[in-house]
């Protein structure tokens, strides 16, 4: 289980400054660990965590007012995660297009999906997270995670992770990690406490 990928969605949770005060205070990562901040605190580095943008857009530098683009991020974090739901309801699309812009740029890219349908395979993970499980507190059951990540597997090169994400708490991630390489998680992750419980639970 030591090589279970936890990837931590903060979403807009914590307040900058509340989430300046858990980054500079992150316990020591006991499986590997990507923190998804908001865009307004990356650029921290924390030993054994990698970070990474929770959105893009597809954009190159220039006059572009309120824009962030994959060239700016790859200063500043190794991941962007693309497609999100969320993102996906305010309109985000052109998820390939940005995922390419993204891997050319040096950035990781984690393709966030709801079904086993995917914007391009050509990614470095896939979060499979069906919308009905999203801070819904209503996690798959472990024969539909299993299902799911089987039909991604075989559209993806091998060594693309495949990562759960849905209502993942301390009290289901380790029987998540029995069906997924690794798991996205949102409210639960979003604590000092939090995140430290994760831990346990992968690895007592
Ligand atoms: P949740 O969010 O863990 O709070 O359900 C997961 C996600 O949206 O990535």
């Amino acid at each position: 289980m030591t090589d279970f990928l936890l990837a931590c969605n903060w979403k807009l949770f914590c307040s900058p400054l509340q989430e300046r005060a858990m980054l500079a205070n992150l316990p020591e990562p006991k499986v590997p660990t990507i923190i998804f901040p908001s865009l307004l605190s990356l650029g921290s580095k924390h030993p054994g965590y990698q970070f990474g943008a929770q959105r893009m857009d597809l954009i190159d530098q220039g006059a572009h007012t309120g824009a962030i683009g994959a060239y700016a991020l790859a200063e500043l974090c190794e991941w962007v995660l693309l497609g999100h739901s969320e993102c996906r309801a305010r309109g985000d699309n052109k998820i390939a297009e940005k995922a390419h812009q993204a891997r050319s740029l040096g950035l990781k890219v984690m393709l966030c999906v709801s079904s086993q349908e995917l914007d391009t395979p050509n990614v470095d993970a896939v979060a499979y997270e069906p919308l009905w499980a999203i801070g819904t507190g209503k996690v798959a059951t472990p024969e539909l995670i299993a299902e799911a990540i089987a039909g991604i597997r075989s559209q993806v090169s091998q060594g693309t992770k495949l990562l759960y994400g849905g209502s993942v708490t301390p009290a289901n991630i380790a029987s998540i990690a029995q069906n997924a390489d690794g798991a996205l998680v949102g409210s639960a992750s979003a604590s000092l406490e939090g995140l430290q419980k994760l831990f346990t639970a992968l690895t007592g």
